[in-house]
Parts: structure tokens; C-alpha cells; sequence
């Protein structure tokens, strides 16, 4: 382990070496170290095919990039005996790793096949000829890294920590695992390619062995929100167009307000609050809903997404207007009712989720729903939306949510930064 506290992330660490190398410690001495550490990779670095989007810049990527069509999300908790130079060492290596993988690259220079023949590879090769397939990488704090259940300081970022970083209050049907949910770190990997997404986890999984241990992750597939006015708007599960009301990365004076952080310690401006939830959707009863009534409960047509007052997908809201029976047109139980900033304070947030199966259970339903993703500026404000719609939304009785988790994603850095490097500094 080399401790060494150096921002600039010139090639995995010893200690990012060692885990690679799988335990063959003695094996991998200098020489195998100087085969990794290759020159770093450029941004717009000729890749074979494949869309490609910036790992550098003011925010991370994966929070305004269009959304992708697949996601893997892990989180970790850093290891008991790991101490402050190790974190540190481990988000310089994940740095690294990660801007050479969104170039559609092995994790380092000798790759999946370059490397010694007696040692396993430094990549496990899987995503090899996909491209970088529009592959975000996206990291994330969770509270327990600044102070632990029991109170405890582990790498003196106690006093770091934002007071606006408080856990959520339970919500009606929240049945919340705990071993599915938190984490002292996150990535959200994004792609178009499952396989590209997947790979990218698992690699950075790989690399931080010895000082974070994977504690749950989520796969999804086909977003359920558009994060651009460039993007057609997708449906959930429920078979809704979902995302049209969202915040886009179109509006940079409405992001300022409502999604990057400006409060609080100078090191968090211009990063985001994550909130994760993964949503069981009882699809097979909402199946069994008639249309009308799957529309009353949304305040949308299903068909077109147009709201219930009238016009077409993108008409704004007229939460006034009434019918022939002098009852208004959205209902005020219903999910855009119950969500939209006008019934909020003001307050939006920009949804970037995706649909889940994870098989089914043993009465043959689907464990189906939303692995629901927002970033916002602060807990708080999604605690006020969402408060509003678990007390009166009729969306929530065809709702279950097993996990919930929020992490801070850190601004974004420029080359020779580690990813949340302010933080430390
Ligand atoms: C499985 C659970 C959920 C489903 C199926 C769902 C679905 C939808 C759909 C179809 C829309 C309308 C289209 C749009 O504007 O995007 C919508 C809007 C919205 N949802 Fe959800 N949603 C879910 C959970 C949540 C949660 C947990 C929140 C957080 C409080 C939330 C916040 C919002 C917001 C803020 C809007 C936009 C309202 C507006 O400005 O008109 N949703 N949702």
C-alpha cells in the first residue's frame, strides 16, 4: 500500500494492483505495477465505436446525461481495517479505473489480455468489444461515511458533513431492508450495453477489495425517465409515459435550483443528493385496473401522457379546470396532483430511474416495479414531495418500497483530480 495522499490518479495504486492480482501478492512486484500504470487516457480518445460521454467536468456525468437505457447500481461499505489514506486511495483508483471504462477501455493499460500470463488479467474482459456504449460512472457518499450507526468518526469527515444531509422519515408502505439499502459509497453505471454497465461494477468491485465490500446492488433496464428535451419519453411498468414533467438538462437556471447543492460546506457545492428507492409495483392488480380508473389514479391518459385538463403530452397542468359535474378534471389524489411543484412549494426534482424484474415469487407474481432514482438538493425537499404523496396518493396502494438509501454525489472533478477529492482537502 503505498498511502500516498497524491490527487493526480496516474494508474491504479499498489493496493488496486494487489486486489486485481487476486492475492498474488508476492507474484506482482515493480514490473507489474509499470505494465498497469500506462499513460492516462484522454478524453475523446479514439474508441472503436460507441457513444461516448465525458468522465471530466463540473458535475459528474450520469446525473444531466441523457438517460441511458440500462443501469447497475452497487453500493460498499469500506472495510473495518481501512483507514483515511485508504479511502482516499481507493476513490483515486476508482478515479482512474473509471475514466479509462467510460472510453470504452480496460481498467488499465495491459487490460484484459496485454497482461502477464501467470498472473489473472487486470480486466475480466467481458465488455471487450462493445465500446463504451454511452457508459456513465456516477460516485457516491453515504452518511455513514462521514459517522457511523454508533457515532463513530472513522475518517475525521465528521465535521465535513452537511446538516442538510439527514435520512429520510418512513413513509406509508415502506418496508425497508436494511441490508438492501445505505452503504458507506455508491456508483450508478449507466449504459446502453447491460453488459457495459455490468462490467463496469464489477471491475471497480474487483479493484476495491481488501477496502470496500460490494453490499447490495440493483440492475434495471429501459429508463423511465428522459433527463433531456432531446429524448422521447419512455414508459414504466405500470405502461405510462414517465418522465415528462421532469426537470431536463435543457433548464440550467431550474437544475441551480433545485437539483446542485449551493448550502452547507463549500466542498459539496455543485454536487447533488441521490435518492435511491427500489418500488415494488403490484403490477398484476394495476392490470386488472379499467383504463379510466388507471388514469384517475395518475391524473395523465395513459396513451398519450396528456394530463387530465386537457391538450397534449407537454400541455402544462391546469390543476382548475373542473368537468360538466363541476368536479375538477385531476383528481387531487392523484399522482401528479400529489407530486407536482405547484402542490410543493415550488420544489422539483430530476427523476432518472429504471423498470427492475427480479424474477418472481412463489404465488407466480412478478417482483416487479421502479428502481426510482432523484437527484435533488437536498434530502429535505424530497422528503416534502414525497411526504405529500405517501399521505394521499392512491398511486401508493399498488406501491412497496423495499430499499431506500441516499448518497451526496460530489461535484465533478477535472483531469488530475480524484472523484470527491475536495472533500479530503
Ligand atoms: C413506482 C413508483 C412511481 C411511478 C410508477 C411513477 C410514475 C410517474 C408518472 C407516470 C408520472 C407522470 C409523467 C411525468 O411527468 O413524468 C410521474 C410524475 C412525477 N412523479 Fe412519479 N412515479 C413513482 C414514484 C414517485 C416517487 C417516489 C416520487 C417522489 C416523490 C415521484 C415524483 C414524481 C414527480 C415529481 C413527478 C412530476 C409531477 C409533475 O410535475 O407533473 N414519483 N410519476
Amino acid at each position: 500500500m503505498t498511502g500516498s495522499t497524491d490527487p493526480s490518479p496516474r494508474g491504479l495504486s499498489r493496493r488496486g494492483l494487489l486486489a486485481l492480482g487476486g492475492g498474488a501478492t508476492v507474484a506482482l512486484g515493480a514490473a507489474g505495477a509499470m505494465t498497469l500504470t500506462g499513460p492516462r487516457p484522454q478524453p475523446g480518445a479514439a474508441v472503436e465505436h460507441g457513444l461516448e460521454y465525458p468522465f471530466y467536468g463540473e458535475h459528474q456525468a450520469g446525473i444531466l446525461t441523457p438517460a441511458q437505457d440500462r443501469m447497475h447500481f452497487a453500493a460498499f461499505d469500506v472495510r473495518e481495517r481501512c483507514s483515511r489514506e485508504d479511502l482516499v486511495e481507493l476513490l483515486q483508483d476508482w478515479t482512474y479505473a473509471a475514466s479509462r471504462l467510460v472510453l470504452g477501455l480496460d481498467v488499465s493499460a495491459s487490460g484484459a489480455f496485454g497482461g502477464n500470463p501467470l498472473l489473472p488479467p487486470d480486466d475480466t474482459g467481458e465488455a471487450a468489444d462493445l465500446g463504451s456504449s454511452g457508459l456513465t460512472i456516477t460516485f457516491g457518499f453515504g452518511p455513514s461515511l462521514f459517522r457511523t450507526a454508533t457515532g463513530e468518526d472513522r475518517f475525521q469527515l465528521v465535521d465535513r458533513m452537511p446538516a442538510d444531509f439527514v435520512p429520510l422519515p418512513k413513509m406509508a408502505n415502506d418496508f425497508i431492508r436494511p441490508e438492501i439499502s445505505g452503504g458507506d459509497l455508491c456508483i450508478q453505471a449507466c449504459a446502453n450495453d447491460p453488459q457495459v454497465a455490468v462490467h463496469a461494477v464489477r471491475n471497480l468491485t474487483r479493484i476495491a477489495i481488501g477496502r470496500a465490500q460490494l453490499r447490495w446492488s440493483q440492475l434495471g433496464f429501459g429508463r423511465t425517465s428522459s433527463t433531456s428535451t432531446t429524448q422521447a419519453t419512455p414508459r414504466n411498468l405500470f405502461g405510462q409515459k414517465d418522465g415528462t414533467n421532469n426537470l431536463k438538462a435543457e433548464q440550467p437556471d431550474r437544475l441551480a435550483e433545485h437539483v446542485w447543492i449551493s448550502d452547507g460546506p463549500q466542498w459539496s457545492h455543485g454536487g447533488s443528493y441521490l435518492i435511491a428507492r427500489r418500488i415494488a409495483m403490484t403490477i398484476e392488480v394495476w392490470d386488472g385496473l379499467q383504463l379510466g380508473e388507471q388514469d384517475r389514479l395518475l391524473g395523465r391518459e395513459k396513451g398519450s401522457g396528456a394530463p387530465l385538463s386537457g391538450g397534449s403530452e407537454f400541455t402544462e397542468i391546469d390543476f382548475t379546470r373542473t368537468g360538466p359535474d363541476g368536479k375538477p378534471l385531476i383528481d387531487e389524489r392523484s399522482h401528479v396532483f400529489r407530486t407536482h411543484p405547484d402542490n410543493n412549494d415550488g420544489i422539483a426534482m430530476l427523476r432518472r430511474g429504471y423498470n427492475y424484474v427480479d424474477g418472481n415469487d412463489d404465488t407466480g407474481r412478478l417482483d416487479a416495479g421502479l428502481f426510482f432514482i432523484a437527484f435533488v438538493k437536498a434530502p429535505g425537499r424530497f422528503a416534502r414531495v414525497h411526504t405529500n404523496m405517501a399521505r394521499d396518493d392512491m398511486f401508493v396502494e399498488y406501491l412497496k418500497t423495499t430499499s431506500s438509501s441516499t448518497f451526496l454525489v460530489p461535484r465533478g472533478i477535472r483531469d488530475g483530480e480524484f472523484v470527491g477529492q475536495a472533500l479530503f482537502t
